[in-house]
């Protein structure tokens, strides 16, 4: 047998060391210890970690890279995040835009970040950042999966446009209906705008994902609305919860009752912790609160949670650098959540788990999957958390897109000359 490429001796995220992986015509064909078998280039991975690429389910694609413009954010709020990117929306143009977006799907194809669910604004009634998003979605396509929401961000009831704007913007090919149900005037709007865009989905045969209850309010109640309409609906796995912040805030004995709610209707929850971790407990003294939802308390009743990473030097967060271990570490601190179980489950909370509820096809490494594949610089699922590993290499359709330099410092100390990998300081 000939493989276009065979990776050879690697580690993978189930565990099993010393695999090779026989890739062709863009396609895993084999996985096994010393694969007999030619092939037209070999990778040697030396032991490190080959994994399925990351997947960011949460992102604001037409805002990124603008931080800055037309001033930064003083008070931190989530609020004034939004008053800005409506103080820039007027000056935006198409190439402006494009031209962001596809330097940031540069930078997440150098970190093995190849699918990516953005949320795109529709509450412009040009809908300048959809019809830009759709062109990049499309020139992105041989190495990155673009999943677009048409979000309304002023409101879909608030603002006088979105609802048509919105089913325009659907209309143009944008995938998933979102919304934003604490923004609407009134907690009844809120869920009102719920029901309108669950049934949209609904009707539509598509997915919904609603950034819900980001705020620090305990009595915000959105969840549990799009539970209860995802119940009635039928619309299961195909709807999301995004952020979820207030639930960190709310009653004990409420929580309770809506945890089971959730894990009833099926549908899966994203945190963000980059970004709700310093826009949340903006209005506290001390204590402060932190801003994540429950993540623990989601997994524990059988809720598919996801991170994502929400914002990359915008309106609303000034760092960032599309890397999904940074997403990850920021979890098990913001959670916290530090049992060995639990950092493990981080690393496929930006990978498989959000794969799935992305719905991509061909995902994973195993036999049959895309050729999709990111060697890191890192023994296992844990060390590259804490290392937040070097991306030695990244493979999209068994064509390496990027490489990066192992990470490797020489020191010289009291006359001791040696070499430092910061991956040899792993547990046995
Ligand atoms: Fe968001």
């Amino acid at each position: 047998m000939a493989f276009d490429t065979i990776i050879r001796n690697a580690t993978l995220p189930d565990g099993r060391k010393g695999q090779d992986v026989g890739v062709s015509g863009g396609r895993i064909v084999a996985i096994g210890a010393r694969l007999d078998a030619e092939a037209g280039e070999t990778i040697e991975a030396q032991g490190h970690l080959l994994a399925p690429p990351f997947v960011d389910c949460h992102f604001h694609m037409d805002a990124t890279l603008s931080l800055g413009q037309p001033r930064l954010n003083v008070s931190g709020t989530l609020l004034e995040g939004i008053a800005l990117w409506g103080e820039l929306k007027p000056h935006l143009t198409h190439e402006a835009v494009a031209e962001r977006a596809l330097r940031y799907c540069d930078l997440a194809v150098s970190q093995g970040l190849l699918a990516v669910r953005s949320h795109v604004d529709v509450c412009d009634d040009r809908l300048l950042a959809v019809e830009a998003l759709l062109e990049v979605k499309k020139r992105v396509k041989p190495y990155l999966d673009l999943q677009l929401v048409a979000f309304p961000q002023d409101g879909y009831l608030r603002s006088p446009t979105a609802a048509r704007n919105l089913e325009r913007a659907l209309d143009l090919g944008v995938d998933v209906v979102g919304g934003i149900p604490h923004f609407e005037r009134t907690m009844a709007d809120g869920a009102a705008a719920v029901t309108a865009l669950c049934e949209i989905a609904a009707a539509r045969g598509l997915m919904v994902d609603l950034h819900c209850d980001e705020s620090d309010d305990p009595l915000s109640r959105h969840v549990e609305t799009l539970a209860a309409e995802a119940h009635r609906l039928g619309l299961g796995s195909r709807a999301t919860g995004s952020h979820l912040t207030s639930m960190h805030s709310m009653d004990n004995y409420y929580v309770s009752k809506l945890l089971p709610l959730i894990a009833e209707s099926g549908i899966n929850a994203i945190a963000n912790p980059l970004i709700n971790l310093t826009l949340q407990g903006r209005h506290d003294t001390y204590p402060r609160r932190r801003g994540m939802t429950r993540v623990a308390e989601l997994r524990a009743h059988g809720v598919p949670v996801a991170l994502g990473q929400d914002c990359v030097m915008d309106p609303w967060y000034g760092l960032g650098q599309a890397d999904m271990l940074d997403v990850a570490h920021m979890a098990v601190h913001g959670a916290p959540m530090t049992s060995r179980e639990a950092i493990r489950w981080t690393f496929d909370a930006v990978t498989e788990v959000p794969a799935r509820i992305l719905g991509l096809e061909g995902y994973g490494v195993r036999v049959g999957a895309h050729a999709d594949l990111v060697l890191l610089q890192a023994a296992d699922p844990i060390e590259a958390v804490r290392l937040r590993a070097t991306r030695l290499l990244v493979m999209r359709r068994g064509r390496v897109v990027a490489r990066t330099p192992a990470r490797e410092t020489a020191l010289t100390l009291a006359g001791r000359p040696s070499r430092l990998d910061p991956s040899s300081y792993a547990p046995g």
